[in-house]
């Protein structure tokens, strides 16, 4: 079974829709440890009671972005993961955090990527007027909420909507995307061809076969 560490910064409701999925049988990863830049998080407390290792690093503790990075890596990397999600983990990354975790760093956006990347993401898709808004699960390159998009979802942007009821839309989504994005990684069907994602076929016994454009 795959390892995964989650990394938060905050309330951790995506982490706890993993860790829901994980109990219901549907995400079969052991959930090897939750790790916090912020002492204060709240989803720290929810892994814990979910029985789950958690740790903090407090980036304020760090001289600069290298250090801390360096830090959190060597942490990580104590559990062994085959894959670390970034669950509403608001910390820019250096590139060398980036590079090392290569292929099996994913994180949750709350826009239709490559659209809003950034924050206030809601706020600024209300601003612009869009019509559709949605969520994105991608593989991590160095370059800020950009990379290989694994599943998106879209959601209507109604009259009347504001941030928080966009916001609220929208999280009802991630909480279906991202345990569904994880459980194709551990199933081992997401290839990378070219850059692009590509889902592996799954066959009525629960393997996974590769698609013959990728043979
Ligand atoms: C989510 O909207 C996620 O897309 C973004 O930060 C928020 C985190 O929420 N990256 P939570 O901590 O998972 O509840």
């Amino acid at each position: 079974m795959k390892n995964i560490v989650i990394l938060i910064s905050g309330r951790g409701s995506n982490m706890e829709a993993l860790i829901a999925a994980r109990d219901a049988g549907q995400l079969p990863v052991n959930i090897a440890a939750v790790i916090s830049n912020r002492p204060q998080a709240q989803g720290l407390e929810t892994a814990a009671r979910a029985g789950i290792p958690t740790q903090y690093i407090d980036h304020k503790s760090f001289a600069g972005r290298e250090e801390f990075d360096a830090a959190l890596a060597d942490c990580i990397d104590t559990f062994a993961p085959d894959l670390v999600v970034l669950a509403g983990f608001m910390r820019i990354l250096t590139d060398a955090f980036v590079n090392h975790y290569a292929g099996r760093l994913m994180n949750i956006h709350p826009s239709l990527l490559p659209s809003f990347p950034g924050l206030h993401t809601h706020q600024r898709a209300l601003e612009e007027g869009v019509r559709i808004h949605g969520c994105t699960v991608h593989f991590v390159t160095p370059t800020l909420d950009h990379g290989p998009v694994i599943i998106q979802a879209a959601v209507p942007v109604l009259d009347g909507d504001d941030e928080s009821s966009l916001a609220a839309r929208i999280l009802r989504q991630e909480h279906q995307i991202y345990p569904q994005a994880v459980r194709w990684f551990a199933e081992g069907r997401l290839q990378l061809v070219d850059g692009r994602v590509r889902l592996a076929a799954e066959l009525s016994d629960g393997a996974a076969l590769v698609s013959p454009q990728l043979a």
